[in-house]
């Protein structure tokens, strides 16, 4: 696809995102999923200095292609938030003033063919965000796990109640080789239509996480996030799943308090101290207006905090 043909990612609560970012001009921020640029653009058009990482290298070309006018004030690496320090410490970008992470997929590789997230065409059973450098696909997944393991991980990371029927007909359909066929083993093993949701939405979001090791990184790019923050900087994070959300709303909880001794204990001894201020005692979460301009930020939930 040219770049030209690249059709951009609508940045979801893009307000609400840059008034808790609380954007200063001149000052260091990082966006540590740049997708197609959209929030990123704006903290720049805001005076930001930005940091722009994005672990799949087609974002990373359609954003350079989008930005491409900023100049020094953006710096763009494709790297995995898990490598958050690393880049920040190797570009100058250390510490910093906020970081944005607009967690998921973008448009671009939904609507994308040839990727495997989107259970609504026929392709190759993929899902790696980052091609060059991770070699396990959801197709060596679906077909070299024992039929227990699929079913725990379908369950763990799709939260879906028939996992096991699931994992049953998955594996007396291997191999599986496309999406189309995936989606065909989900249809035979669940009971008729489910509500609003496509019947494989769940086992699509389990593979995802399991391919990318989605969770294990979020919970260190955050951790990473606060050791950078300097002192006022802010962490804003949007999430489109609960399994995404609870991890970032149990980090910022437990980040913003002192003592993590269980209760009972008289004397702290954990001596843990809270290294941040929550700013949403609730999840803030996009207005009926957006939802119904863009119906793909329905599912998206903001939670932000201050270092203090
Ligand atoms: C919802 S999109 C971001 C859209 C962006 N805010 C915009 O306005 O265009 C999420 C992006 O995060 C990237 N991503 C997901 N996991 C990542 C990770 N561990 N490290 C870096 N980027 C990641 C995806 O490749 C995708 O481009």
């Amino acid at each position: 696809m040219s770049l030209a043909m690249v059709a951009y990612h609508r940045p979801v609560m893009l307000a609400e995102a840059l008034a808790f970012l609380d954007l200063r001009p001149g000052e260091r921020y990082a966006d540590a999923t740049l997708g197609t640029g959209g929030h990123a653009e704006a903290m720049l058009r805001a005076g930001a200095r930005v940091l722009a990482l994005d672990a799949d290298p087609e974002a990373v070309a359609a954003a350079r292609g989008r930005l491409q006018g900023y100049g020094e004030s953006l710096t763009i690496v494709h790297a995995s938030f898990g490598e958050l320090v690393e880049a920040a410490e190797a570009h100058g970008y250390a510490p910093l003033q906020g970081v944005l992470f607009d967690l998921g997929l973008s448009s671009l590789q939904l609507d994308e063919e040839h990727r495997g997230f989107s259970f609504r065409r026929d392709e190759p059973l993929d899902m790696r965000l980052d091609p060059t450098t991770q070699e396990v696909t959801a197709a060596d997944i679906v077909n070299s796990y024992p039929e227990g393991e699929l079913a725990r991980l379908l369950e763990e990371y799709g939260e879906e109640r028939y996992s096991r029927r699931i994992a049953r007909q998955i594996a007396l359909a291997r191999p599986l080789r496309t999406t189309g066929q995936l989606v065909a083993a989900v249809e035979a093993a669940v009971p008729g239509p489910r509500g609003r949701l496509h019947p494989a939405t769940r086992v699509f979001q389990a593979l995802r996480i399991v391919v990318n090791h989605e969770l294990e990184i979020l919970e260190s790019g955050l951790e990473q996030a606060v050791d950078l923050l300097a002192a006022g900087g802010r962490v804003v994070v949007i999430a489109y799943h609960s399994l995404e959300d609870r991890i970032v709303k149990e980090f910022l909880r437990r980040e913003s308090q002192d003592c993590l001794c269980p209760p009972g204990i008289l004397v702290c001894q954990c001596g843990h101290r809270a290294a941040l201020r929550l700013l949403t005692k609730k999840v803030v979460e996009p207005s009926a207006e957006e939802v119904r301009a863009n119906p793909r930020s329905r599912s998206a939930r903001l939670r932000a905090a201050a270092r203090l």
